[in-house]
Order: structure tokens, then sequence, then C-alpha cells
């Protein structure tokens, strides 16, 4: 098959795109760095021509409310519209476990908007919602330090390897469309000052976790709204293990 993945550049992209080519498939990565922008859709009709399958692992360059929506709503409908356009019969997205549980968060709202605009499109389509991945959690640790304090609330997470989202994500690609949401996660809930001390333990540095429920992204998220509920997929690396390779 030919599998065109918007955002095969990135994090996850690129493992999608090694993933599938390894199958056998043609993986064509679209991003801006091989000539497809799908917020001006420069590219797009080109890299879609003759694809079975659209991924969509892109992410905006901008965490922020509005640009986030901006680039999620305008990107989704550009990539839609041409995958209808050249007859795509699967289209895949990548979102986060919890997106519609909390929309105080307006990047949480972006995605959601994201979601949206595939399911109304028209196109047959799975969406995988995925949790944190394990690479997120030393960005958040490095944005939480102050005076060798690491500050962090209790929330519940449920985070995963980005080896694992990029299979769980290959594998919609190569199934039939779901025309719902699948869920996957790590195969431990964790809360996330639990998560900063394991990972200061692997490697220390002299900076200590405290608690504080107030501070970050997560502060005041109720258990259970990151990590899913018990029909969630449950992916096989464990943190401890990851950062023994990392
Ligand atoms: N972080 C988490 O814990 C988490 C959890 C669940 C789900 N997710 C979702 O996972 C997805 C992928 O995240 P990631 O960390 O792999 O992202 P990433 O490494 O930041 O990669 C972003 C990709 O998007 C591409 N891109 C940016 N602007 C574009 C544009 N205008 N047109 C086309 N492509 C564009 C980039 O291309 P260039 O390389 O050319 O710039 C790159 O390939 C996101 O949608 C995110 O919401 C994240």
């Amino acid at each position: 098959m030919k599998i065109v993945v918007v955002g095969g550049t990135g994090l996850i992209g690129s493992q999608v795109v090694g993933i599938l080519g390894g199958s056998g498939h043609e993986a064509v990565a679209a991003a801006p760095t091989t000539g497809v922008d799908t917020l001006t859709g420069t590219g797009l009709a080109e890299a879609l021509q003759g694809a079975d399958v659209v991924v969509d692992v892109s992410n905006s360059p901008s965490f922020e409310a509005e640009p986030a929506l901006d680039f999620f709503t305008r990107s989704a409908r550009n990539v839609t519209e041409a995958a209808k356009e050249a007859g795509v019969r699967h289209h895949v997205t990548l979102s986060v476990i919890g997106v519609d549980l909390l929309p105080e968060n307006g990047y949480y709202r972006a995605k959601v908007a994201q979601e949206e605009t595939v399911r109304d499109s028209g196109l047959p389509y799975t969406i995988v919602r995925a949790a944190q991945f394990f690479e997120f959690i030393a960005p958040v640790i490095a944005m939480s330090t102050q005076d060798g304090q690491v500050r962090l609330p209790s929330t519940q997470l449920r985070p995963i390897a980005s080896a694992d989202v990029a299979a769980a994500v290959a594998a919609a690609a190569q199934g039939e469309p779901l025309r719902g949401v699948r869920f996957v996660a790590g195969p431990e809930i964790q809360r996330l000052d639990r998560l900063g001390e394991i990972t200061l333990a692997a490697e220390p540095d002299g900076r200590s976790v405290v608690t504080d429920e107030t501070v970050g992204l997560f502060a005041g998220v109720p258990d259970g709204v990151l990590t899913g509920d018990d029909t969630v997929d449950t992916a096989p690396t464990r943190y401890e293990d990851w950062l023994k390779q990392h």
C-alpha cells in the first residue's frame, strides 16, 4: 500500500514511516522539510496521489490555545479534503487520551477540533488516542525545575514509549477503519511526582522532587482522566526499563 504519513519526520512519524517501510509498504513522509505544508496545502495533492491510507501524526509548532486550534483545524481540513480528492480509503489520526475531558486546556480543545474535523469529513477513519509519551517526561521535569527543586503535582498518568505509540499507529494504518477510537497506554499507572523521582534516581544530579498540586500543565487533573479506563490497550514497555536504555 502507499501510506502517506503527515508529520512523518517527527518523533512518532519517523518511527511509523520506518515500521511501515519495513513491512513492505510505500511509506511517504509528508512534512514541511519534505515539501508538504498542510497549513497552506503546498505539496499535499502531489504527495497523496495514488495513496491508499493517510496517517496524520503532525503537531502544532505552538502549544498555545489559538495557534494550536488554527493549526489542527486548518491542517485537518486540508488533509481530509486532499485525501478525498485522491481517493484515500482510510484516515488515521493520533490524539491524546482524555482530550475531551479537559476543555480548560486550549491544546486539548484544538485536538478535539482536529478529531471532529476528521469524523465529519466523510472519510473512513481511525483515531488512536495515546497517553503521554515517556519522551515527554524529561522536558516536563526541566520546565518544572527551580533552584534545584522539581515541583510536580501527583497527577495520575499512564505513560507510554513513543515506539509503542508508533507501533499502534502503524497497526491501525494497516488495519480496517474503526470509525471510532482506539486507546493505547503504557503498562503502569504512575503519579507524575513519582515519575519525576524515578527519572532523577536513574541519573541523580542533586535535584529533588517536591509535590505541589498547584503547578504545571497537569495540575488538578482528576485521577483516571489521562489514564483511560479498562478498554485501553496496554503497551509492553515499562518506564524504568526504558530509562535504562535512554
Ligand atoms: N507528547 C505526548 O505525550 C503526546 C501524547 C499523545 C498524543 N500526542 C500527539 O502525537 C502527535 C505527534 O507528536 P510528536 O511528538 O511526534 O510531534 P513532533 O515530533 O513535534 O513532530 C511534528 C511533525 O509535524 C510536522 N509539521 C509541523 N508543521 C507542519 C505543517 N504545517 N504541515 C505538515 N507537517 C507539519 C513536523 O514537520 P517538520 O519536521 O518538517 O517540522 C513534524 O514532522 C501530536 O499530534 C500530539 O498531539 C502527543
